[in-house]
């Protein structure tokens, strides 16, 4: 890859270094763009952060909640991206500026750099776990001859613990910085055609193999308790005893939906500035969503019958996938082949995800500090290193550092305040700006729908319907998740919380 392009790993058209007059690069086919965003889209928040959200906060009714942010919220916020991306053909710094000169919105454009840059310091570890766990199956370190499922459960538990604390410190650690260093390695060397290789084959692979490991979960013990689990809402669980509302709840799947769609980052707007001038973006939008949706759901079938299999707790958090997946698949017929398979498409679609989180940094180091690509991709890796190494080591709340920045009775895990701190103050801010720009950016309505329905298209009526969610129910979404995690709802409204 040439030093200085900044395209985004996919079916690009490098036009740049051939025209004279430097023309933007621009994802081939629309087919491209959609597996590069899904690419982004689709990683450790389905697999991962989907089933043990949903573990921890009430299943059925915590995915009713995900489903409901995604369609009114999280939806109309990413076509909100696509068409400031697209509209700009620039980066996520510049492109607030482009539409409106001299005004300061570009800030939100470094604001998602900086989650981003926090998002990799807990998501690097994550899939540091997820590919120690493929070398193990591999090596055959598991040894569950002759164990039963609960047996399983226990063994599996301990193994996850041991993976994730700092009892081995070094192993979790070093995992972490493998997975980092491919990514920075990627970014560096530009292997765009194996990234777009890896998005084309291996997702379907992926995908392909959790149908199989559904089909097999759903045979199993627990297949009553896990469906029911996921699919019939308990309405009493949104209530606390006192009758007052569970905010948490919904905070947890609005911030989990604004993250399963790496939205409110730029990353979506970024890729967005690649697009074809012809394309509907509500369409390919829809279709983002759709994918994503669908591997988050997946994942959640393929756990939750197991968990209650094998008598595992479903709240058990950021361990669960660890605590029940190898033993589902060592239950298998070919279960080593199979659960190792598994977890290094897991690391794949991890690490598609790392790339578009690191790339915007970079190329900001690149194009606005006019640093060339290997010391940036060298300072952004040791950045990750260096803020990575304390939150891999306080993954669990005897890890080394705690804090209490949630207001909660006990402190959290450094990990999960790194994901608390992007996913509820940073993201929540980050779409609430992005959505008052489509509203009040300057531009006016109908460039704004015209530039989402495409070159040559007419903006239809569920456009228009977009327009007006984007501008009305989703900053206000957004603002009360700001307003309950910065603990201001507390105070404007405490009747809300039942005092
Ligand atoms: N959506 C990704 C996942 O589900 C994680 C993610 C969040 C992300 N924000 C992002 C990825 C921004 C790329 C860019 O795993």
């Amino acid at each position: 890859m040439a030093e200085d392009s900044h395209l985004p790993h996919a079916h690009l058209h490098d036009q740049a270094q051939t025209d004279e007059f430097h023309v933007r690069g621009k994802f081939a086919s629309r087919m491209g763009f959609v597996l590069a965003a899904a690419g982004s889209a689709v990683g450790l928040g389905n697999v991962w952060k989907f089933p043990y959200m949903c573990g921890q906060n009430g299943g059925a009714i915590f995915i009713l909640i995900y489903l409901f942010c995604i369609v009114f919220i999280c939806l109309p916020a990413m076509i909100a991206e696509f068409t400031i991306g697209r509209h700009s053909q620039t980066d996520q710094v510049t492109a607030y500026s482009v539409i409106a000169p001299g005004k300061p919105w570009g800030l939100n454009g470094l604001m998602g750099l900086t989650s981003g840059f926090l998002i990799l310091t807990f998501y690097c570890p994550v899939a540091g776990w997820m590919l120690a766990s493929g070398v193990k199956m591999a090596t055959g370190q598991y040894d569950t001859e002759g164990m039963d499922a609960a047996q399983m459960g226990a063994y599996f538990q301990e193994q996850g613990l041991n993976l994730i604390t700092a009892a081995n410190a070094w192993e979790p650690v070093f995992w972490m910085i493998v997975i980092m260093a491919i990514t920075a390695g990627v970014i560096f060397m530009g292997i765009e055609s194996g990234i777009e290789r890896a998005c084309k084959y291996l997702m379907p692979l992926l995908f392909i193999l959790m149908i199989i490991l559904i089909g097999f979960s759903l045979t199993r013990p627990g297949m009553s308790d896990g469906l029911t689990f996921l699919f019939k809402p308990d309405v009493t669980k949104l209530f606390n005893e006192n009758g007052s509302f569970k905010f948490d709840i919904v905070l947890a799947g609005m911030g989990q939906a604004f993250f399963s769609l790496s939205l409110a980052m730029g990353a979506m707007m970024t890729y967005a500035s690649y697009v074809d001038k012809k394309e509907h973006l509500g369409k390919l939008a829809l279709q983002i969503t759709f994918i994503d949706t669908m591997v988050a759901l997946m994942a959640g079938v393929m756990i939750f019958p197991a968990v209650f299999a094998m008598g595992a707790d479903p709240a058990a958090g950021p361990g669960l996938v660890l605590f029940t997946l190898p033993a589902v698949f060592l239950q298998m017929p070919l279960g080593h082949f199979g659960g190792t398979l598994f977890f290094l498409l897991l690391t794949v679609a991890a690490i598609t995800s790392t790339i578009s989180l690191m790339e915007p940094i970079v190329t900001w180091l690149i194009d606005g500090l006019n640093i060339k690509r290997l010391p940036a991709t060298i300072m952004v890796l040791l950045g990750i290193i260096a803020f990575g190494i304390p939150v891999c080591l306080s993954a669990t709340s005897g890890g080394l550092i705690s804090l209490n920045i949630a207001g909660g009775e006990t402190p959290m895990p450094l990990l999960d305040a790194v994901d608390y701190m992007a996913e509820f103050l940073m993201m929540p801010l980050g779409a609430f700006v992005i959505c008052m720009f489509i509203a009040i950016g300057g531009w006016k309505r109908r460039t704004v729908l015209q530039e989402a329905a495409g070159e040559g298209n007419t903006p239809g009526k569920l456009l228009v319907l977009w327009y007006y969610a984007a501008i009305t129910i989703a900053p206000i979404g957004t603002l009360l998740v700001l307003g309950h995690s910065t603990g201001v709802l507390r105070v404007i409204a405490p009747s809300l919380y039942g005092q």
